[in-house]
């Protein structure tokens, strides 16, 4: 699509118009583009943004590991493509250094009480230059074209993307686990071994964080003992420990 307002809630619409699995939506540019906790994301012209439809024999019960999972498969397709040094901050902010390059929003497609789906939204700062992005960012933001200095095909990356996606899927689906995956996420993320401050429910807490879950939780040594985190917001607070 030329633009849109955002591919997530695009896909969903047509998730429910009987739409399957597989099915991509893509735009040039989102006009109310949607990160994690309702916050805004930027989506100028220049920038990677679709949204695919998937249905996970493992259960769809699994949005927050399939967030990881697509984390990964944008670590390795940013790798594939030149960018240097790219980390994971749990649970799926990918990063050059602390600034963000790629942001990823996994949502679960629900009819009544079951989850019958997931929709995963990527968005990768690909060609617009972080000098020429409107106001508004709210963190350290970098994007493709700052880290290699070139324009890179749109097109590529996304088929590359999918690609990886879909090799971890069926790593998945043979293994009946998340276990490769979450080692996969291991070795590229930033966050192990750090020292974190967890935000949740309007409080904080700061700790190690010292490995992921079975689940997908960040599990974090604070001084009442070790927390799971499964859906707040953490930042590193940068001593590795
Ligand atoms: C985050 O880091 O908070 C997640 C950002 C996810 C952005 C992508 S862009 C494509 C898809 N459509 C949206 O509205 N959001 C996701």
């Amino acid at each position: 699509m030329d633009s849109v307002g955002s591919t997530n809630t695009e896909a969903k619409k047509l998730f429910f118009q009987q739409e399957k699995e597989g099915l991509i939506v893509i735009a040039k540019r989102q006009t109310a583009g949607r990160g994690r906790k309702g916050r805004p994301w930027l989506s100028p012209i220049g920038g990677l943004y679709f949204s695919i439809i998937l249905k996970p024999r493992l259960g769809t019960e699994n949005a927050p590991l399939l967030g990881l999972l697509s984390a990964c498969a944008v670590a390795r397709s940013l790798a594939a493509v030149g960018v240097e040094n790219v980390r994971l901050k749990w649970p799926n902010d990918v990063l050059i250094g602390e600034s963000k390059i790629a942001g990823i929003l996994s949502e679960a497609l629900s009819i009544g009480d079951e989850t019958v789906g997931l929709v995963i939204g990527i968005g990768v700062n690909q060609n617009c230059p972080i000098s020429e992005m409107p106001p508004g960012l709210q963190w350290p933001t970098t994007s493709i074209i700052d880290e290699i200095g070139r324009e890179t095909s749109i097109e590529y990356l996304l088929c590359s993307i999918v690609n990886e996606i879909d090799r971890l899927l069926q790593i998945l689906e043979r293994d009946s686990s998340f276990a490769a995956v979450l080692d996969e996420w291991r070795e590229v993320s930033s966050t192990l071994g750090v020292r974190v401050r967890i935000h949740e429910e309007g409080k904080t807490t700061d700790g190690i964080a010292k490995d992921i879950g079975a689940d997908g939780a960040l599990i974090v040594e604070t001084d009442d003992g070790l927390v799971n985190v499964l859906l707040g917001d953490v930042s590193h607070l940068r001593t590795r420990e």
